[in-house]
């Protein structure tokens, strides 16, 4: 397995392109089981994308730009940023364990492929390390468009004679849940109200992508999302929006380290409440349309956090803030709201020297530390980010284990920083 080896302390400098974002590309990728072609541009490549691919190539998706075949491959080089995806055969409905279970995001497939095959049979997630992550909301709206839904044997068994608009009011502004709803709803009959929907830049990157390929949709951004179902979508050539996690990081990141880093591709109001909490703790930063240059913080202050659904600070972004709150002069504390059992990083930030404490849904960040290198463990995607940026500021040499999980979400991440002036190398695991 690699590991990512680092020497902390070595400043940042110069300029870092941010990549497409994963989280806007999937949903994208998963609507092409709606039917039709389309030419997506800026696509990340990344452990997560070539999954998708994959499920989609055993759905009938053909797509040219990535060879899915050696999507399971631990890594290989990049593709071609541009992809474009056309519908084959249309007979194929399920979603197989094996590859949901490497990627919840598979549930995705679900919407399209009842609005379009009026069938979906789609291997039920697990928790997962930072949650229990049902998908209940998921599949109460389906029922309520008019699909019978069964669980059996770990699958949902989802069937329809043919969706039909409705209004669902959602008990919580799910991400994944939305976009699902969103892409049944494109070629439903009728019209749709998603009422308190997520309101996620991811979200509406969808909807634009959707309206450029002649769904008709009002209200993307907001809470209450319209959709006048139509009968079939127009192919278009569309870019993926810019990776605001990854812009997040490489921000706290010159926060730690920086000597003027500029991060170029970006917007600056998807990544708004990551600039308000940096600026909160000292941090100055200059903008342009689309870049942002932030240097190090001489001395960080502490503060306090509490992730939320969007426009707040994003729960994908919490690791990777503690770094900086654990050098920070004074306290913090972070409110985890959005997952249950988001601080499995925590222990390990600990052992580099930080002092944070759990209670319940809360960490509190002592603050002063000084944080050292040491062999440590990822858990998951964004956790793994997290100990990177630890590394990044700690005195002497850090291994970051089981660096698969930062795959699925980082395009190429160690390039990058090394780009920048960080000593950082994948390595295999205990390798000397
Ligand atoms: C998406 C993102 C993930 C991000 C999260 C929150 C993708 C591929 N993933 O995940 O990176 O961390 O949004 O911003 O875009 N819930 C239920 N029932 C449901 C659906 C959700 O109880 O049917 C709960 C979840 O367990 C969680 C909360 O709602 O506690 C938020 O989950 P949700 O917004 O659905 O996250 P994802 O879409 O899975």
């Amino acid at each position: 397995m690699d590991a990512f080896r680092i020497v902390g302390g070595h400043p940042l400098r110069g300029s870092v392109r941010i990549s497409g974002s994963k989280n806007a590309a999937l949903p994208i990728l998963f609507s092409s089981l709606l039917g039709g072609s389309f030419t997506l541009g800026r696509v990340p490549c990344l452990r997560d994308v070539k999954t998708t691919l994959l499920l989609l190539e055993q759905l009938g998706i053909k797509n040219s730009g990535c060879h899915p075949a050696k999507a399971s491959e631990e890594r290989e080089d990049r593709w071609s940023e541009s992809i474009a995806l056309h519908e084959g055969d249309t007979s194929a409905f399920e979603a197989p364990y094996d590859l949901v279970r490497t990627m919840r995001a598979s549930v995705l497939c679900l919407g399209p492929l009842l609005a379009r095959r009026r069938r979906a049979r789609v291997s039920l997630p697990g928790g997962c390390l930072i949650g229990a992550r049902p998908i209940d909301m998921h599949l109460k709206a389906f029922e309520r468009m008019g699909a019978r839904i069964t669980i059996h044997h770990g699958y949902i068994d989802a069937e329809t004679d043919g969706l039909e608009g409705c209004e669902i009011s959602l008990p919580y502004p799910t991400v994944t849940g939305t976009e699902n709803i969103l892409m049944a709803a494109v070629l439903a009959k009728g019209t749709t109200t998603i009422v308190n929907a997520a309101e996620e830049p991811e979200v509406t990157d969808l909807a634009r992508f959707l309206v450029a390929r002649g769904a008709k949709i009002s209200g993307e951004g907001s809470s209450t999302i319209r959709i006048e179902g139509v009968d079939r979508l127009d192919s278009t050539d569309y870019t993926v929006m810019f990776d605001r996690i990854e812009a997040g990081t490489f921000l706290v990141g010159a926060a730690l380290l920086g000597q003027g880093v500029r991060i170029e591709g970006v917007e600056h109001a998807p990544i708004a409440s990551i600039l308000d909490l940096l600026s909160a703790m000292g941090a100055e930063h200059e903008s342009t349309p689309s870049s942002i240059t932030l240097e190090a913080i001489r001395r960080p202050r502490g503060t306090s956090l509490r992730t939320l659904p969007y426009p707040g600070f994003p729960t994908d972004m919490q690791a990777q803030i503690l770094p900086l709150m654990a050098i920070a002069e004074g306290p913090s504390s972070v409110v985890e709201t959005v997952f249950e059992n988001r601080f499995t990083h925590v222990m390990e930030m600990n052992r580099m020297g930080a002092n944070i404490e759990i209670h319940g849904s809360q960490a509190t960040v002592r603050g002063g530390s000084r944080l050292e290198g040491a062999a440590v463990m990822a858990s998951d995607l964004r956790a793994s980010a997290g100990l990177v940026l630890a590394g990044l500021i700690a005195e002497g040499e850090t291994e970051v284990r089981r660096v698969y999980h930062i795959d699925r979400g980082y395009e190429a991440i160690e390039k990058k920083l090394e780009a920048l002036g960080a000593r950082i190398k994948r390595v295999q695991e205990d390798q000397p």
